[in-house]
């Protein structure tokens, strides 16, 4: 195939989702791979397109609160207030399954993970359309989320028509994602809403993003996000990394005083978390395709109950040991 074309037309893209076709839309979280939810045929094409595995079910993107909810049955209470405040917004409510929804989509679990997106193309796209879209973020499995249109290109662009330009993701960084222990909000994924907002509703709300073997959250993989080179976790690096052209750093806040032979990409000079998490993605990607060997990074301070947690569960699914 070809290489995608790369347009900002909402129809267009609508045109070919009608046609049963896979096409990349931006989102506020990261860029997803987009297609028809209730067709089967569709979906597994999707899995194909990023290689992804099929215990490992996909979100669905609606319109509307009263769209989405068409697809869930025995919905707490809480999930109608959350869904209130965050949406459109980059929160994931996963709820009972009334099946209406296929189970390659669910992965047979009896539950759906639903999501109404805010970014203005997107709602657009949805508006033009009848069905509600699944959509995993449009990266390799396993690999760096895209937060730009030519993130999505340099990776899927010959196995997909049409990529949708939205301009950098808002967030960068996917929705924060909440299932429900009798009738109570637990963290599945920790993403763009900090979970101190949901625990501003919530106090009690556990944080339960942990892979194990039979995840509940099965993408919750150990490895995940992470760019093909070697990425070190330390605390504090030693001088003779400092002194290596070879290593690059991932800082976060002023650098005054400190010298790199390599090179510091800084997340955000001011210590802003939300500008850090936005550079994410784009940074590892960035260290990927240049000239070094080793990226060396730091925890996030925990200063408020902003994004730092989930800045922090980046860094150790990107850290994480492929073999783990
Ligand atoms: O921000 C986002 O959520 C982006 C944009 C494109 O919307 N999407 C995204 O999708 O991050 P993906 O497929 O990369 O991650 C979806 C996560 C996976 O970890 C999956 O296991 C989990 O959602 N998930 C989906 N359905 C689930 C369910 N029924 N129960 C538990 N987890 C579920
Ligand atoms: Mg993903």
């Amino acid at each position: 195939m070809n290489q995608a074309t790369i347009g900002n037309d909402p129809e267009e893209a609508a045109r070919r989702l009608r046609a049963g076709e896979v096409v990349a839309l931006p989102t506020e979280t990261v860029y997803g791979l987009a297609g028809n939810a209730l067709d089967a045929q569709v979906v597994l094409n999707i899995f194909r397109i990023k290689g992804r595995p099929s215990f490992d079910p996909l979100i669905v993107h609606c319109k509307d609160q009263e769209d989405a909810f068409r697809y869930a049955t025995r919905i707490p209470s809480a999930a109608f207030r959350l869904a209130e405040k965050f949406w459109p917004g980059p929160l994931t409510l996963v709820l009972k399954s009334p099946g209406i929804i296929p189970d390659v989509v669910t992965a047979g679990l009896g539950t759906v993970a639903l999501r109404v997106p805010s970014h203005p193309l997107f709602r657009k796209v949805l508006d033009l359309i009848t069905f509600p879209l699944a959509a995993p973020s449009a990266n390799p499995f396993g690999y760096v989320s895209p937060t730009s249109a030519r993130h999505v290109a340099d990776q899927l662009g010959a196995k997909i028509g049409y990529i949708l330009d939205g301009g950098p993701c808002q967030h960068g960084m996917e929705s924060t994602i909440v299932g429900f222990e009798r009738g109570s909000p637990v963290i599945l994924r920790l993403g763009a809403i900090p979970a101190g907002q949901i625990r501003d509703l919530y106090p009690k709300t556990q944080i339960r993003v942990l892979a194990s073997s039979n995840p509940k959250a099965p993408g919750q993989l150990h490895q995940h996000y992470a760019p093909s080179k070697r990425v070190m976790w330390l605390a504090e690096a030693p001088a003779s990394l400092l002194r290596d052209k070879s290593t690059a750093f991932l800082a976060f806040g002023p650098q005054e005083g400190k010298e790199y032979a390599g090179t510091c990409f800084n997340l955000s000079p001011a210590g802003d978390y939300h500008e850090a998490a936005r550079n994410f993605y784009r940074v590892l990607r960035e260290f990927d395709a240049g000239p070094w060997q080793t990226l060396i990074v730091q925890p996030f301070p925990a200063l408020d109950n902003g994004l730092s947690e989930t800045l922090n569960d980046r860094l150790m699914r990107v850290t994480a040991s492929r073999n783990s």
